[in-house]
């Protein structure tokens, strides 16, 4: 990220989730309201562990924000961990004392990052991994890209996104800006009402075997700005920075844009979407196999990009493990856990393809304020459609 970067701190069973986003103009209308709007989405979503019901996540805007606009300084955010309070002294700052010190984790969990964490930072208790591996942290990513995606309503695009399969059910139904109302309502974030039965019918079998589900969420930019991104270095090809923002959500393990992977079994006359020249609309494409991204640039059709979710790495029916220090073979441990997060996933999906969107029209189009930028991209539109 260059121009709209953040960071986020904060532990999973800390007092509070922090994050700072640095490049956003001046003039955009942000309220606490919209962004706890979106992590209450987040939060949802069928297949969730009973800590959703325990939290009710509010933002608290603590910079970069002024009379319901940003200023031009770095937003600085904050969620509260309201389930901070049960865990006492299990993350204290302070030494504590012996007696109140938490009993050590020793057990990896296998698909975690807990072994992998442990070795890296030589922690003696995976408590100290577990607490920032945990996707608790993309709390603090969905409120940051809050900001994002109204930069982007500012430009004319919504992001939006819905679940194409849970485990072996899928769905074929067409995600449309009228049909984002339909997905909202479903449990499992599902265009298709009878699909999204069977995959709530798929989580509560796993559940009932103490197991886990993942699956493919489709995010969809609708009204994306064309000439965005470039070729000229792989690293700033939008298709890059699309599929960097949602590998870097916990538990993905594969991204596609448009066609993706059926791409590489399909003959080309299948796959390139064809040219043609449209007076007053300038040049068109007669489909959009692409998901909207050519050469690495922006083509101005909906980007579409899908995500591959691995099952909750938490089982209920635990795989076998080894305990850190002694080496025995044990079973792995459970912890409070999802069994399926696929629905909520997509809400983190919005918010880091709306970052790295914004942050690449910021790149292309940026200025001080959200007029300038929305007065670059209009007047670009402008000269390509005469072009
Ligand atoms: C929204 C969301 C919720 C998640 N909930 C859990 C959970 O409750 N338990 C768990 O073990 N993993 C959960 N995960 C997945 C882990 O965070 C992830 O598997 C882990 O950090 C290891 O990283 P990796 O799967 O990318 O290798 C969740 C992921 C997301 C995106």
């Amino acid at each position: 990220m260059t121009h709209l970067r953040y960071l986020t701190a904060g532990e999973s069973h800390g007092r509070q989730l922090t994050a700072i986003l640095e490049g956003c103009p001046a003039g955009l209308a942000v309220s606490r309201a919209r962004i706890d709007r979106e992590l209450a989405r987040r939060q949802h979503g069928y297949g969730r562990g009973d800590r959703q019901s325990i939290e009710s996540d509010r933002v608290d805007i603590v910079g970069g924000v002024r009379y319901g606009q940003t200023t031009g300084a770095p937003v600085a955010l904050v969620v509260a961990n309201r389930d901070a309070s049960n865990w006492g002294d299990v993350l204290s700052v302070d030494q504590p004392l012996d007696a109140a010190r938490a009993e050590p984790v020793l057990i990896p969990r296998p698909g975690h990052a807990d072994l992998g964490g442990a070795l890296l930072y030589e922690r003696n208790d995976i408590r100290d991994v577990i607490e920032r591996a945990s996707a608790r942290e993309t709390a603090a990513r969905v409120a940051c890209g809050v900001v994002a995606r109204l930069l982007l309503e500012a430009l004319g695009c919504v992001v939006a996104s819905h679940v194409v399969s849970i485990g072996d059910v899928r769905s074929d139904a067409a995600l449309t800006l009228e049909a984002v109302a339909d997905v909202e309502r479903d449990p499992c974030r599902c265009g298709d009402s009878a699909a999204g039965a069977r995959m709530r019918a798929a989580i509560d079998a796993a559940r009932e075997a103490g197991d886990t589900l993942g699956g493919v969420i489709e995010v969809i930019a609708f009204g994306y700005p064309p000439g965005v991104g470039t070729y000229v270095q792989g690293d700033l090809r939008l298709s890059a920075r699309l599929a960097a923002a949602v590998m870097s959500v916990p538990a993905m393990k594969g991204v596609e844009i448009g066609l993706g992977f059926a791409a590489a079994g399909l003959p080309g006359s299948q796959v390139q979407d064809p040219l043609g020249y449209e007076d007053g609309r300038g040049y068109v494409r007669a489909g959009n196999r692409s998901g909207g991204v050519e050469g690495g640039i922006s083509t101005g059709a909906p980007i579409v990009v899908r995500a591959a979710m691995k099952p909750i790495a938490t089982l209920a029916n635990p795989l076998a493990s080894v305990e850190l220090g002694t080496h025995e073979p044990v079973a792995s441990r459970y912890e409070r856990a999802d069994v399926c997060a696929v629905p909520a996933a997509g809400i983190v999906l919005e918010a880091v393809v709306a970052l790295a969107l914004a942050d690449a029209a910021l790149e292309r189009f940026g200025g001080a304020t959200v007029a300038d930028v929305i007065g670059a991209v209009e007047a670009y539109r402008a000269r390509t459609r005469l072009r």
